[in-house]
Order: C-alpha cells, then sequence, then structure tokens
C-alpha cells in the first residue's frame, strides 16, 4: 500500500530537534516529581536496577517500533493503522488518543499548580506549603494557571512542528539541564546531602515485591511517554535519513539520567532541611507542593527564593515540553484525518481536554455543579481525581504498547518493521540490536507486558492486589 506523503504536515529541521522534543515530552512530571519517590519507596537502588531493566529492555524497543510506524507512515497514531493497510487495527490508536487526552486534562492541573508555586517562591511565601490544600481549593487562581498553561502549550503547537515543538524544545530543554545541574550541585554541598543521597538509593531488596515490579513499569511507560502514539506522532515528522535506534537510546538516556538526578537533587535538601532525620518524610505529592517550600526557607529568604524559584520554574518547563507532546498527538489526528487548520485542531483539542479537568480542578474546591459528579464517582478531592485518571492512564499504556508490538510482530509482521528501522542504520540487518529487537517485539514484551497489564487492571480497578 502506498503511504502518501503529506508536505503540510511539517517535519523536524534536525535530529538534535527530535530527540530534544521527544526528551522533552519523556522528561516531565513524572520524572520530577514522581520518580524520586517511587524510588526511595521501592527499595532504593533495587527499584532502580529494575526501572532500568523495564526501560532498556521491555520499554526501548516499544519505543523503537513506534517510531518506526510513525516515520513509515507520516501519519498521526490513528491514521498510522490505515496507511499499513490495517484499518481495523486502528484501535490502538484510538486507545492512545484516549490516553492522551485523560492524562493531559490532570496533568495540565498539576503542571498549573507547579507553574504558580514559582511565583509563590520567588515572592518568598514559604508558608504556601503548609496552605496546599487551600490553594488547591483556589479554584480562581489556580484556574487561572492552568489556563495559562494551557494556552502556552496551545501556543507552541499552533506554531507547528519545526517553528513550534522543536524551537521551544531547543530552548526548554538545555536550560532545564543547566537548572537541575545547578541546583544538583549546591544539593551536594549542602550539610547532610550524603544522608539523603543514602536514603534515596541504599538497596533494600526486601521492598522488592509485585507492587514494586508493577509501579517499576507503570512508571517506565508514564515516563518514557509510550503507548499512546505521541512518538508515532514525533516519529511521523522524522527524516528517513536518521537512524531510529541510535534516536530512542539517547531519548531513553536523557529520560532515565533526568528522573535519576532529580532524586539526588531533592533528598539532599530535604536531608538538610530535618537535620539529617528522614524517619518522618513526607512522599508523593506531599513532598514537592507541601514539604519543599518549608525546605527552601531554611536556606533564606533570598537564597530560598532562589532556588525554590528555580525549582518550580524547572519543573513548569519540564511539563511544558510534556503537555506539548499530550496535546500534538490529538492535534495531528484532527490535522491528518479531519483536514483542519493546525489552528483549529489546536483549539477544538484544548478546549474539550480542558473541560475534562475540570473536576481535577475543581474538586478541591466543591464546587456546587461538580458535587453531584464528585460524590457520584466517590472522590472527593483534585488528587483522587487525578489517582482516578492516573490509574486510567496506567493502564491504557500498558495496553497500548502491548498492542503496538504485537501488532507490529504478527500483524504488519516483523520483516517491515525491521526495513524501516534499518533505513538511515546502515547494517542493521546484521547487528545484534535487529537480533535483541526481534526478540523483545516477538515474544518478551507481548507476553511480560500482557501479563503485567492484566495484574494492573486487577489492581487498579478490581481492589485485587496482586500488584499493588
Ligand atoms: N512522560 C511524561 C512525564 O514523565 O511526565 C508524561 C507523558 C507525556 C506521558 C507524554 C505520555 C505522553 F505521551
Amino acid at each position: 500500500m502506498a503511504i502518501s506523503s503529506n508536505t503540510e504536515r511539517g517535519a523536524w529541521n534536525s535530529r538534535l530537534g527530535f530527540v530534544l522534543a521527544a526528551a522533552g515530552s519523556a522528561v516531565g512530571l513524572g520524572n520530577i516529581w514522581k520518580f524520586p519517590f517511587e524510588v526511595e519507596a521501592g527499595g532504593g537502588a533495587a527499584f532502580v536496577l529494575l526501572y532500568l531493566f523495564f526501560c532498556f529492555v521491555l520499554c526501548f524497543p516499544v519505543m523503537v517500533t513506534e517510531i518506526a510506524i510513525g516515520r513509515k507512515t507520516k501519519k498521526n497514531a490513528i491514521g498510522a493503522f490505515d496507511a499499513l493497510g490495517f484499518p481495523k487495527w486502528n484501535f490502538i490508536g484510538k486507545i492512545g488518543i484516549l490516553a492522551g487526552i485523560v492524562i493531559l486534562s490532570f496533568y495540565n492541573v498539576v503542571a498549573g499548580w507547579a507553574f504558580g508555586y514559582f511565583f509563590e517562591m520567588v515572592t518568598a511565601n514559604f508558608e504556601i506549603g503548609a496552605q496546599f490544600g487551600d490553594y488547591t481549593k483556589d479554584v480562581f487562581k489556580i484556574g487561572l494557571y492552568s489556563i495559562f498553561f494551557m494556552v502556552a502549550t496551545s501556543f507552541i503547537v499552533s506554531k507547528g512542528v519545526s517553528s513550534g515543538i522543536e524551537r521551544a524544545a531547543k530552548i526548554l530543554m538545555p536550560t532545564l539541564i543547566i537548572m537541575i545541574v545547578g541546583i544538583l550541585i549546591y544539593a551536594l554541598t549542602l550539610p547532610n546531602a550524603f544522608t539523603g543521597v543514602k536514603f534515596y538509593l541504599v538497596p533494600e531488596f526486601s521492598e522488592l515485591n509485585l507492587r514494586t515490579i508493577g509501579g517499576a513499569l507503570r512508571q517506565a511507560f508514564f515516563s518514557l511517554s509510550l503507548g499512546m502514539g505521541a512518538l508515532i506522532t514525533y516519529g511521523s515528522y522524522l527524516s528517513r535519513k536518521e537512524n531510529i535506534v541510535t534516536s530512542a537510546a539517547m531519548i531513553t538516556i536523557f529520560d532515565v539520567g533526568i528522573a535519576f538526578i532529580a532524586g539526588l537533587m531533592l533528598f539532599p535538601i530535604v536531608a538538610y532541611s530535618t537535620g539529617g532525620d528522614m524517619a518522618n518524610i513526607e512522599g508523593g505529592a506531599g513532598l514537592i507542593f507541601v514539604a519543599l517550600p518549608g525546605v527552601f526557607e531554611t536556606l533564606g529568604t533570598t537564597l530560598g527564593a532562589v532556588m525554590g524559584g528555580a525549582f518550580f520554574l524547572l519543573l513548569s518547563f519540564a511539563a511544558l515540553t510534556s503537555t506539548v507532546s499530550l496535546l500534538e498527538v490529538p492535534v495531528a489526528y484532527i490535522v491528518d484525518e479531519h483536514k483542519k487548520t493546525r489552528k483549529n485542531a489546536v483549539i477544538i483539542s484544548a478546549v474539550i481536554i480542558f473541560v475534562l479537568g475540570l473536576p481535577s480542578l475543581v474538586a478541591n474546591g466543591y464546587s456546587a455543579f461538580f458535587s453531584n459528579f464528585i460524590t457520584y464517582v466517590g472522590a472527593n478531592t483534585s488528587t483522587d481525581f487525578m489517582t482516578f485518571f492516573g490509574h486510567l492512564a496506567d493502564v491504557l499504556l500498558l495496553l497500548g504498547g502491548t498492542l503496538i508490538v504485537t501488532f507490529a510482530a504478527y500483524i504488519w509482521k516483523k520483516e517491515n518493521l525491521h526495513d524501516e528501522i534499518a533505513t538511515g542504520y546502515e547494517g542493521y540487518h546484521d547487528s545484534i540490536n535487529k537480533k535483541l529487537i526481534d526478540f523483545a517485539i516477538s515474544y518478551l514484551c507481548p507476553v511480560l507486558l500482557g501479563i503485567l497489564f492484566v495484574l494492573v487492571v486487577l489492581s487498579n480497578f478490581f481492589g485485587i492486589s496482586i500488584i499493588n
């Protein structure tokens, strides 16, 4: 089947642009907000090793497959399956777009909180941590931040692939690296820094159980932006000259590296503020939004404002390159399949997603309008909504990833996948990489991802805690 090429769609200007944009998609709240605590709760270095195994052995082949399908077809997450001649299988892309919409609806709210915290920090309002609950109930204020974030995301996406997404990634990603390395160096010079590092990384193999294994895989999928066609979409703008395998390796290393550094940066700061007593520190969402402002206060007003401001700006930048990729998935679909202009596609998608995010945004404020709905789904706070949507997203991403590799190996046929990977990669057909990818997509990924998917569904939605 002929694959049409539509020159209106846009393309990356360079491989670096693609890698930075895809790494920007990967590096986000998941790395800086979530990963450090998953590591700490999941057994320190033992969890990191498991996570690395999942990223490189199970997720990497999925990433290569997504990019290859996108590049081969030059189509969005749904249209790609049609273009390959398997329209019946485009439900995989539909699941992906649904996952993207669900994720962005709550992700944008948290990104708005982070952006708002930037202003709280630079004005030295360190008490905001203690007032986090009230802050999230201030629907007007966080609504504005959330709208601002969606508008910024929409603006970048509406500018197109190279002048919008790629250009933003080329500015935001290097800035993010400079900020994170700067804060890291500073954090490591604080008293008790090493206590924090030890707390973060000392391996506790006893903590490794099915729950942590499931957690590591979910985190890997979410963090690498896999299973929802984001990389099919980004891959569709990639030139045939580029090597997909090395690009995917760079994106994975980038993502894993930033997540790891985020923990190395956070825990020394926490250890400093508690005088090295790590017994009662708050984990998860609470650490960043509740405890961290107080931690910055201990640095003194000026330094605290600078470091706190830098940290939350870093978090906002990381989130922005991710929200951009989340919005691009439905936008590319609407542009390709419904022949709308990019601008209109952005407006349609952003409005729908923002509305879907309203429960997450206002649930803490108990708005009259939503109270019935809130009671109906049994959620009382924004975080409950986020947990619910987060669980749904986890499941959809794992399902999407399992189906994408299975489709590529057995329906599209792996010879076709290998031929696409070999384009831009001289010697691929004789390489060990081909053998490894072949084994992974034929057996390892479908079987292991499929089993883990079932376990995660059971635990997320039926309360059967084999894995949670
Ligand atoms: N990878 C992002 C993070 O770790 O925060 C979240 C994400 C972005 C997931 C884009 C999926 C996606 F398509």
